[in-house]
């Protein structure tokens, strides 16, 4: 019987490698609106002949490739999906102009002729980002400044998605007390982009320059293969102003003095 092991053992080997298999699939984890994104399914035959290669979103399929149909390609109509036929066959498909509507999951479908009629699949997430063509704004808010020891300043992020993170700092400072900051809950605008609101309470009583930073930075994946461009890990703007605030002693005119409306945005990407 010992005999037999060795040819076994080999047989199933064989039959092991002939498999049809997928190796890699691989979707770009993030990318910007109106940016093409491709999408690349790597597969191995193994004895098989190739029947059809097909993609779905979200399990919904937008994609054929069958190399026995004349013309081979085919794409379906989804929200969100616009395929690049000429630049898209057996092993890619290219989507043009990503919106919004184009994140989800994709997957990749490979099947082969009879008699193996095997098939292999695999998948991938891929997240449209939209960041904010306005800077965040500063403003002030007369009758919360009327009062009180503290001037209120109210900073507004442009639209986005996902939604930026504020950050408020006094001469380079960050703020992290929170009872000087007033977090405001998220506004939601069309095409699912939203925008955010974080009011900072400023002592009186002196010249500080203060900025308000807007930073999105979604929660990127670790390990994601493909990012937006060439690694664009954080996309940021700012917004300063010079506040001379009024002191205690002309507190009673209830005048807040901006010195200098010095309204910068910077755009930091790496
Ligand atoms: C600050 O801005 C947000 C968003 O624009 C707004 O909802 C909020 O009422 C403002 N707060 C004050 C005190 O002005």
């Amino acid at each position: 019987m010992d005999y037999l092991l060795p040819v076994l053992w080999l047989s199933l080997f064989v039959q092991e490698t002939l498999q049809l298999r997928i190796v890699r699939v691989s979707v770009p984890a993030y990318r910007l609106r109106g940016q093409t994104a491709s999408l690349e399914c790597d597969y191995e035959l193994g004895g098989s002949i190739l029947y059809s290669v097909k993609w779905y979103r979200d399990n919904e399929e937008f994609y054929r490739y069958l190399p026995k149909y004349d013309p081979p390609k085919h794409a379906y109509k989804l929200d969100g999906i616009k395929v690049d036929l000429g630049r898209s066959d057996s092993r890619r498909v290219v989507l043009q102009q990503v919106t919004l509507r184009s994140s989800g999951a994709y997957r990749c479908e490979v099947s082969a002729e009879a008699p193996s009629f095997a098939s292999a699949a695999g998948e991938g997430r891929m997240e449209v980002i939209y960041l904010p063509r306005e800077g965040p704004s500063i403003t002030g808010n007369e009758e919360e400044n009327r009062r009180g020891d503290y001037l209120f300043l109210n900073c507004t992020s442009g639209r986005s998605y996902p939604a930026t993170e504020l950050s408020w700092d006094i001469d380079g400072e960050k703020v992290t007390n929170p009872e000087l900051l007033v977090p405001y809950g998220a506004t939601a605008h069309a095409h699912g982009l939203v925008s955010v609101a974080l009011g900072l309470l400023v002592p009186r009583g002196r010249s500080m320059q203060v900025r308000c930073t807007a930073r999105v930075a979604p929660a990127w994946r670790e390990g994601s293969e493909a990012v937006v461009g060439h690694g664009l890990l954080a996309h940021s703007k700012e917004a300063m102003l010079l506040v001379r605030s009024a002191g205690e002693r002309t507190l009673h005119s209830g005048i807040m003095v901006i010195l200098t409306l010095l309204i910068r945005t910077v755009f930091k990407e790496f």
